[in-house]
């Protein structure tokens, strides 16, 4: 079982990387992260596993922040509101993906992006697209296309930063960390 503590934090060197391609079959020891990982993201959004077994919560996580090197990443996507008794989740796990359309419009997340890297809390803007459209491959090497849009299109756009060695806190303007707050749309 995957630990917080197992996951990179964010001044470890090996995370400025840039992840190579992966290539198909997948390696069992890829499938076998890619299982812990998935395991880890939907725990640690049920709160009494997260607390029972002390997990931060996250939505998602790219193998790079476990320290291997390769272009994929699981997102645990939750979909029930608040009030839902029982949550669902969607799981992608998206291998070698690349942003092939985008939509003109920028959100970012009021509260500030969250990272299970970076264990503070980091304010200020990190300009996303609203909508991406991302074309990958899945577990079994098929080519698929994913259109996101909100929440979940700015954690693909994150997941994808980190294939190439970057961090949130990196599009964060340390002069003026509010800068461009008019031209995009707060969610
Ligand atoms: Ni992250």
């Amino acid at each position: 079982m995957l630990k917080t503590c197992d996951i990179l934090d964010e001044k470890d060197k090996r995370l400025r990387q840039v992840s190579k391609e992966v290539t198909f079959p997948l390696t069992n020891d890829d499938k076998k992260l890619i299982d812990i990982m998935i395991q880890y993201l939907h725990d640690s959004q049920i709160d009494e596993l997260a607390e029972k077994y002390n997990l931060r919560p996250g939505m998602g996580l790219s193998a790079i922040q476990l320290g291997v090197a390769k272009r994929f990443f699981v997102v645990v996507y939750e979909l029930t509101g608040p009030d839902d008794l029982e949550k669902e989740f969607e799981t992608y796990v998206l291998v070698n993906p690349k942003i092939i359309s985008n939509s003109m419009e920028k959100i970012y997340v009021t509260d500030g992006e969250g990272c299970l890297s970076v264990n503070r809390s980091v304010e200020g803007i990190v300009p996303r697209y609203a909508r991406v459209t991302v074309e990958a491959y899945d577990m079994d090497g098929n080519k698929i296309q994913v259109r996101a849009r909100e929440d979940l299109a700015i954690c693909f756009q994150h997941e994808i930063d980190h294939l190439n060695g970057i961090l949130f806190v990196d599009h964060i303007d340390k002069n003026n960390p509010f800068k461009g707050k008019d031209s995009m749309r707060a969610i």
